[in-house]
């Protein structure tokens, strides 16, 4: 079926905020199968390809070798025998899966020597997109007027949605899976087909010290040099068709790979990303900016440096905290800068202030016979925020105060447990299987779980945020007598007694449970919060998410008269192309950064008493000798990450970087902090994307490793 682009346009064809048209240059993620509106302008950057290239239902095209990797992140196939890159943080889960004190592949890398060692990972998927297929009008008919004239309710109008995407959904076929995505709020519905092959296995990984290299100092920012990649190979049936994991499998043969070009690329160069952006939120109200402003990104900030100084202080005292709470350090310190970073580029570009200005001008036009239906939008977004702040920040207080001391989560999570207990002392039917089968998970979940806890830690972390949470959440705090009792007679903080209490946990055990203090302090927490703070939320946000479908619309009425430039959808987790040029920027006064860096850097860097800069021996000899082989730049030096102005956000990292040739040039894996805003707005000056050079990549696989086998399977376009 050939899909026309004609249908879209009406409703993209709209001005963009007329106030920053000239800095808006190139940001957005635009959706491939409209990219024929970008066309002229990629090549008036240096793109030599078509839109066709990158995007075609009826042909092989570049998107054909992007990958949903696994949840969150992006992946793309660069050989013919399924061989897919990502970056090291977006493998990490798996890579750790297979590791332990015999085997540590995080510290010391894994590389297959073969294909039979290469590792299966239950439970990681790749998603390939087949199609994209406008269903707006099957979602939407009926669902604005009523027969009689009057606004379809809004409940009505979620629970239509709700029913008609189910039964799209439904239409699947064998191996493959259909989601159905609202844009510009719920305006439109587009239907995404994928094909998903579950069958995925771990090829190679450098170690942490490489993939890792300047851990969270250096991350969310630039000069960077993290060796962020790590290799898998998609497995098929032998018909090559989507299978379940079985040795008879073989490497999946695609329908597209990526060549690999070896010239790199320079200040200027056209680039272009193809990947998976999960939620940017450019055309809020400047209520929604104040929101996250003010209140959302504070809140979230104050609590995680409050639980990050006991996390680090900890870890600096003793090694094996050290380890246990590297990965759950990263994962909190992860948001808690970006966060940083984003209010304060919120803050720099007076955002707020420049969307009020953008609110005067949408209310004159509302004033106007043409914008008349929308004169109520912006007070009634006023009115909803200012009811949502208090419940919005009784949630963040649960999820960031309340739930910081990891044992109140992990008590909750037995009482499925207690439940099955329950009704297996009842003897009900089938009841004693069901209640072995939790205990099993919950036997697991609990090794897991000790094995990276540390209750001194734990119970430092429950003192200190409960001291903050009084003063901002009207419910009760436990005081440091109970706290005591949490971490002195709790059997969840004992790790040797609760490991010892399920191994043969009998049902009428489950009064321990039941009776435990932190259980039920655990267990009041999250009823409050689930019958009392979700509901509440919900209400705001459902309400929020009406109103700012009304005014996304509105925005697009508007300023359909008045310019060529284009609305792009937020981001929502579907494949998106952006593009821009290699390109430096200054972070402030005075200081203005290259956009790449080299082996040389890791080398300043280099500390051996600092866990995030050491340097392996090897490295450092293949920097000595320049033994760089045909991975060495122009000048002879190794690159290891460059910067652009492709305009990307979470989910992007792992995303194929691709010159104008729609080659491989790149691994985008992160953002400069300066530019962290760019999730509620862009900022062509400071935002840049973070991108690992793919001759580093290679140069590491080849030179570091020697994984010829993996060299000896790609295509390359060299000179
Ligand atoms: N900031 C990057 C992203 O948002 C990388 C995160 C992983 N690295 C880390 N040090 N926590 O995903
Ligand atoms: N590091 C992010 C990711 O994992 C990318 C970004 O936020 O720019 O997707």
């Amino acid at each position: 079926m050939r899909i026309s682009v004609k249908t879209f346009l009406p409703l993209l064809t709209g001005g963009l905020f007329l106030f920053c048209a000239a800095a808006r240059a190139d940001e957005g993620m635009w959706l491939p199968m409209f990219l024929k509106q970008n066309e002229a302008r990629m090549q008036e950057l240096g793109f030599k390809l078509t839109a066709e290239d990158v995007y075609d239902v009826n042909a092989s095209s570049l998107k054909d070798a992007v990958v949903i990797f696994g949840g969150g992140c992006t992946g793309e196939v660069v050989s013919p025998q399924g061989l897919v890159f990502t970056n090291h943080h977006c493998g990490y889960g798996y890579i750790q899966e297979h590791s332990s004190l015999e085997h540590d592949y995080l510290t010391d890398g894994f590389w297959a020597e073969s294909l039979r060692d290469e590792l299966p990972c239950p439970g990681l998927k790749v998603r390939f997109l087949k199609e994209m297929r406008d269903v707006s009008e099957v979602m939407l008919a009926g669902l604005e007027r009523n027969d009689d004239g009057t606004p379809v309710a809004e409940n009505v109008r979620r629970d239509s949605i709700d029913a008609r995407s189910r039964r799209l959904m439904k239409e699947a076929a064998q191996g493959e899976e259909i989601r159905v995505v609202p844009f510009y709020y719920g305006n439109q519905y587009f239907l995404f087909v994928y094909e998903v092959y579950e069958d995925v296995r771990l090829v190679g990984a450098p170690p942490s010290n490489i993939g890792k290299f300047g851990g969270d100092t250096d991350n969310w920012m630039f000069p960077r040099h993290t060796g962020d990649f790590s290799v898998f190979r998609i497995y098929a049936d032998t018909a090559n068709r989507p299978a379940p994991y079985s040795p008879e499998n073989k490497p999946y043969s695609p329908k597209r790979y990526f060549k690999i070009d070896l010239r790199g690329c320079e200040e200027g160069d056209f680039t272009m990303v193809i990947g998976y952006p999960g939620r940017t939120q450019e055309y809020l109200s400047s209520y929604g900016v104040e929101q996250v402003l003010n209140q959302e990104d504070p809140m979230r900030i104050e609590a995680r440096t409050l639980r990050l100084e006991v996390i680090k202080a900890a870890m600096n005292r003793d090694a094996k905290t050290r380890i246990q709470y590297a990965a759950k350090a990263a994962s909190i310190a992860n948001g808690w800068k970006k966060w940083i970073g984003e209010a304060k580029g919120i803050e720099r570009l007076d955002v707020v202030g420049s969307k009020r200005e953008y609110e005067k001008l949408f209310g004159e036009w509302t004033a106007t016979p043409e914008g008349a239906a929308y004169a109520s939008v912006l007070p009634a977004l006023q009115e909803a925020y200012e009811g949502f702040g208090a419940v919005q920040g009784e949630a963040i207080v649960f999820q960031e105060y309340v739930l910081a001391p990891e044992a109140v989560r992990f008590a909750y999570s037995f009482k499925a447990l207690c439940e099955a207990a329950e009704k297996a002392a009842s003897g009900e039917e089938g009841a004693v299987e069901k209640f072995a089968e939790i205990l099993r998970k919950r036997q697991t979940a609990a090794e897991d779980f000790y094995k990276n806890y540390n209750p001194e830690v734990d119970r430092e972390i429950f003192e200190k945020m409960a001291a903050r949470q009084a003063e901002k959440s009207s419910a009760a705090v436990p005081d440091p007598s109970q706290i005591n009792l949490f971490y002195t007679k709790s059997v969840f903080t004992q790790p040797q007694k609760m490991l010892a209490l399920l191994q043969d946990f009998k049902p009428a055990q489950r009064k321990t449970i039941l009776n435990d203090p932190l259980y039920r302090y655990a267990l009041s927490v999250y009823n409050r919060y689930i019958t009392h703070t979700v509901p509440a939320v919900a209400l705001y946000r459902r309400q929020i998410d009406s109103l700012q479908r009304v005014y996304m619309r509105g925005q697009m009425e508007m300023q359909k008269s008045s310019g060529p430039e284009t609305f792009y959808p937020d981001a929502n987790f579907t494949m998106r192309v952006a593009y821009g040029q290699v390109n430096g920027f200054s972070p402030s006064d005075a200081l203005v950064c290259k956009p790449y860096t080299t082996l040389k850097g890791i080398m300043e860097k280099e500390n051996p008493d600092i866990y995030d800069y050491v340097v392996e021996e090897r490295l450092k000899e293949l920097y000595r000798n320049a033994d760089y082989g045909r991975y060495a730049n122009k000048k002879g030096e190794m690159p290891v990450a460059f910067i652009g102005t492709n305009h990307t956000t979470g989910g992007n990292s792992g995303s194929p970087v691709l010159n104008a040739e729609g080659n491989l040039v790149g691994i985008n894996f992160d953002r400069n902090w300066e530019g962290t805003m760019s999730d509620i707005r862009y900022d062509a000056q400071m935002c840049r994307n973070i991108m690992l050079d793919i001759r580093y990549c290679l140069f590491i696989i080849d030179k570091f490793a020697g994984a010829r086998r993996l060299i000896d399977e790609l295509e390359f376009v060299e000179n």
